[in-house]
């Protein structure tokens, strides 16, 4: 069903308190509204109304086995849908509460099964942005939201492309402009013994251990080619991709540059319309084709906030066949670097070259 899509902006991080309030209850009647967070935008329904977990999964068109992540505003709002509030989550909550982690938890019976994908588990997360929290209390306090995209697209960083994916689908976009961080939040799994990451992000494996001591990465997300199936159910769909066919070449930086241009060159030769992704200190050397820095080598939170809007312009600009440097490590790595590789890696449907 088509409908009127409202768009409101915001203002450095505050919307004003009528629209907030329209938000809301647009949400309190079982509608669905975009709304920006520190991590990418998300669309949101209420969580405890399986009806709209439902509207959710068909705007996205998103398989409904994949669970939704419920979003609170105040961290005692949480014992409502978890059986049990584990030390670990207490210590987490208190060290990066609001901000970009996950936790998963056993779920209460005030959770409905629509809203967990059938799981017995629940995940959190209360988001650290401003509009985000006001929306979430405006809305009753509960607010399922996976990322505004349609299933299988890059998650959306800017309200543009939230709504040219949900325009016409959802009641409300709130405009909150460029998404700071621009990849999903760390997700955690506390509910067996030692604390599994399930999905890397900003929060980083480092950060987790500081809090909690020894902390497990799912195997399904270290290994590229793994069989095994990961714990988040999301993580086995493709995801993040640009309708372009994405290649990762690996290696020493000149060979890497030289070789991208190679293909870059040759594909063109075929007709196909290349882009590129490099970095500030390599953009120069390219030569063929729509060529983009994703950021700096040295400051990887700057690579996190422009790949998803990169993948994105690919999209808009026709792009057919994709080069992307490699972006560290995926095991060793510290920082955000592990979570940015993660999300290129599904990109490129983990097509990566070592050369
Ligand atoms: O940063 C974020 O987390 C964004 C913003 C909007 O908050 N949301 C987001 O949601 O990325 P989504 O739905 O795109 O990704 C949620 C991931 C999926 O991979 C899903 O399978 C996993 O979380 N997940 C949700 N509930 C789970 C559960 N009970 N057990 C395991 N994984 C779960
Ligand atoms: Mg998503």
């Amino acid at each position: 069903m088509q409908m009127n899509t409202k768009i409101i902006s915001i203002e450095e991080e505050k919307a004003s308190p009528e629209a907030l309030k329209e938000a809301g209850e647009i949400i309190k009647k079982g509608g669905l509204v975009a709304f920006p967070t520190e991590t990418v935008y998300g669309l949101g329904g209420n969580a405890l109304d399986e009806t709209a977990s439902e509207k959710i999964y068909r705007a996205k068109g998103r398989p409904s086995d994949n669970p939704l992540i419920v979003h609170i505003c105040r961290i005692e709002d949480i014992f409502l849908i978890v059986e049990e509030m584990p030390e670990t989550a207490k210590k987490l909550a208190d060290a990066f509460w609001p901000g970009p982690l996950t936790m998963i938890l056993k779920k209460s019976g005030k959770v409905p099964d629509t809203t967990t994908g059938g799981l017995d588990t629940v995940a959190v997360r209360m988001p650290g942005h401003k509009t985000a929290l006001a929306f979430i209390q405006a809305a009753g306090g509960y607010v399922a939201a996976p990322s505004a995209n349609i299933s299988g697209k890059p998650s959306p960083t800017l309200a543009k492309y939230v709504e040219e994916d949900m325009g016409g689908r959802i009641e409300m976009i709130i405009d909150g402009g460029e998404i700071a961080i621009g990849i999903e939040s760390t997700i955690v799994d506390l509910t067996g013994g030692i604390p599994v990451i399930l999905r890397p992000g900003y929060i980083t494996r480092e950060m987790l251990e500081d809090v909690l001591g020894t902390v497990d990465v799912d195997k399904a997300i270290l290994e590229a080619g793994s069989k095994q199936a990961p714990k988040a159910p999301g993580m086995k769909y493709k995801h993040y991709a640009p309708q372009g066919d994405l290649t990762i070449i690996s290696g020493r930086q000149e060979k890497v540059v030289a070789e991208i241009n190679r293909r870059c060159e040759e594909m063109e030769k075929r007709g196909e319309r290349v882009g590129v992704i490099g970095t500030d200190s390599t953009v120069s050397l390219y030569r063929a084709g729509s060529i983009k820095s994703a950021g700096s080598r040295g400051e990887e939170a700057t690579i996190a906030r422009a790949l998803y809007r990169i993948l994105r312009e690919f999209d808009d600009e026709g792009v057919t066949v994709i080069y992307s440097e490699a972006f560290e490590g995926k095991t060793g790595s510290k920082g955000i670097g592990q979570a940015i590789m993660n999300r290129l890696l599904k990109a490129a449907g983990h097509h990566l070259e070592q050369i």
